[in-house]
C-alpha cells in the first residue's frame, strides 16, 4: 500500500507497536511500584478482533512492522491467536515482540508457529540476587530459560535490552555483554527515560551512552557499524568480530528525527509518540460502527500532528501521564 502515515517533518510511520496488556508479572523498580498499578478493566481493552482489525487498518496505511509489547505481552491469554490473526494480514507485516521473557520457555514455540518472527527480551543483570532486587521477583532462571527457548524456536536474532542504572547494575555492563556474546544474543543498552509510573526519573542516575561505551571499552574493542536507518540503537562491532552491541541513547542522542513509529495502547488509543501528550481514541469509534476508512482518517490526522521530538531537555518538558507499562516500550 501507498504509505499514508506521514507527518509534517517528512517522517513515515512504518513500525506499529501494539501494547496487548498493561499488566506485568515483574515489578522493575524503574517502571512501577511494588504494589503494581491500577490495571485496565477488561471491557476497556480491545478484543482480539478489534485489535487485529486496527492492525489491518494500519497495514493498509503502510505499516510493515508490528511489535507486540505490554506491560508483559505474554500475560495476554489469547496472544498466540492475536499473532496468528496479524500473520494472516495481506501484505503480511513482520511481527516482533518485546517481553520480559518470563513464561517464554513454554510459549516460544507456539508463538513462532503462529507467525511471530523475533523477540527482544529485557534483562538488566545476570546476577540472580540483583535481578530479584530490581524486578522484585525471583525469576532470573525463567528469563534464562525463555531466552534459550526463543533461540531454539528460531525467534532470531534474539535481542537483549538492558537499562543501565547508576550505582546499581552499571558496573556489570561488560559482564552482561560477555554473557550475551557467549550465548549468541544481541545486546543493547538503553538510556533510562522519564516514563516511570512514579515520576521519579532523575537525569543524574541515568547512565549515558558515553559512560556505557567507556565501561565496555575497558574490556572490549568497539568499532562503529555504518548505516543505521531508523533503528533506535547505534551499533558497534565487538573485538572486530561479526557480533555487535548497541546503545539506544534516547536521551543523550535521540533518534526522533528518523522515527518511524506509531503506537496503539491496549485500550485502543493511538499515540504518535512515546512522549505524546495527546491520544486519539479508536476504541470508541470502532464500537460505534466506524468504517475502516473513518478509522484510517483518524489515524492519518493524528500522525500528521506528531511533534518533532520528545523535548526531554526543554524546560517545559512534561512526562506523559501514561507510564511506559501502559504505552508499550
Ligand atoms: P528493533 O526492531 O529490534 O530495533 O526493536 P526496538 O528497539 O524498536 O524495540 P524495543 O521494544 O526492543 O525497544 C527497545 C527500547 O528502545 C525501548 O525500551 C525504549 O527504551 C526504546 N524505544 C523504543 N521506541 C522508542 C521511541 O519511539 N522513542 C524513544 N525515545 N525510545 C524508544
Ligand atoms: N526508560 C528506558 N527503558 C525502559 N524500559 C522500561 N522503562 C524504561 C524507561 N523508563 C525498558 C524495559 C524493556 C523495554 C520494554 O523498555 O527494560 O526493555
Ligand atoms: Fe514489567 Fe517491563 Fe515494566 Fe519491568 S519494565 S515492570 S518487565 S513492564
Amino acid at each position: 500500500p501507498e504509505p499514508r502515515l506521514l507527518d509534517r517533518f517528512g517522517r513515515v510511520g512504518r513500525d506499529l507497536r501494539v501494547s496487548v496488556t498493561d499488566r506485568c508479572n515483574l515489578r522493575c523498580t524503574y517502571c512501577m511500584p511494588a504494589e503494581g498499578l491500577d490495571w485496565m478493566a477488561k471491557p476497556e481493552m480491545l478484543t482480539d478482533d478489534e485489535l487485529v482489525r486496527l492492525v489491518r487498518v494500519m497495514v493498509d496505511l503502510g505499516v510493515t512492522n508490528v511489535r507486540l509489547t505490554g506491560g508483559e505481552p505474554l500475560l495476554r491469554r489469547s496472544l498466540v491467536h492475536v499473532v496468528r490473526g496479524i500473520a494472516g494480514l495481506e501484505p503480511r507485516p513482520r511481527i516482533a515482540m518485546t517481553t520480559n521473557g518470563v513464561g517464554l520457555d513454554r510459549l516460544a514455540a507456539p508463538l513462532a508457529e503462529a507467525g511471530l518472527d523475533r523477540v527482544n527480551i529485557s534483562l538488566d543483570t545476570i546476577d540472580p540476587q540483583q535481578f530479584r532486587d530490581l524486578t522484585r521477583r525471583d525469576r532470573f532462571e525463567d528469563v534464562e530459560a525463555g531466552l534459550k527457548a526463543a533461540a531454539d524456536a528460531g525467534l532470531t536474532p534474539v535481542k537483549v535490552n538492558a537499562v543501565a542504572m547508576r550505582g546499581f547494575n552499571d558496573e556489570g555492563v561488560a559482564d552482561l555483554l560477555g554473557w550475551c556474546l557467549d550465548r549468541g544474543y544481541a545486546l543493547r543498552f538503553i538510556e533510562q527515560m522519564p516514563l516511570d509510573a512514579q515520576h521519579a526519573w532523575d537525569r543524574s542516575r541515568m547512565v549515558s551512552q558515553a559512560e556505557i561505551l567507556e565501561r565496555l571499552g575497558e574490556r572490549f574493542r568497539l568499532t562503529p557499524v555504518e548505516g543505521r536507518g531508523s533503528a533506535p540503537a547505534e551499533l558497534f562491532h565487538v573485538d572486530g568480530g561479526p557480533e555487535t552491541v548497541g546503545v539506544i541513547a534516547s536521551v543523550s542522542a535521540p533518534f526522533c528525527a528518523a522515527c518511524d513509529r506509531v503506537r496503539l495502547t491496549a485500550d485502543g488509543q493511538l499515540r504518535n509518540c512515546l512522549f505524546a501528550r495527546s491520544e486519539v481514541d479508536l476504541r470508541g469509534p470502532i464500537r460505534e460502527g466506524a468504517t475502516d476508512a473513518e478509522l484510517a482518517d483518524l489515524v492519518v490526522a493524528e500522525m500528521w500532528a506528531k511533534k518533532a521530538g520528545h523535548g526531554i531537555d526543554r524546560p517545559d518538558f512534561e512526562q506523559p501521564d501514561r507510564p511506559m507499562s501502559a504505552i508499550g516500550g
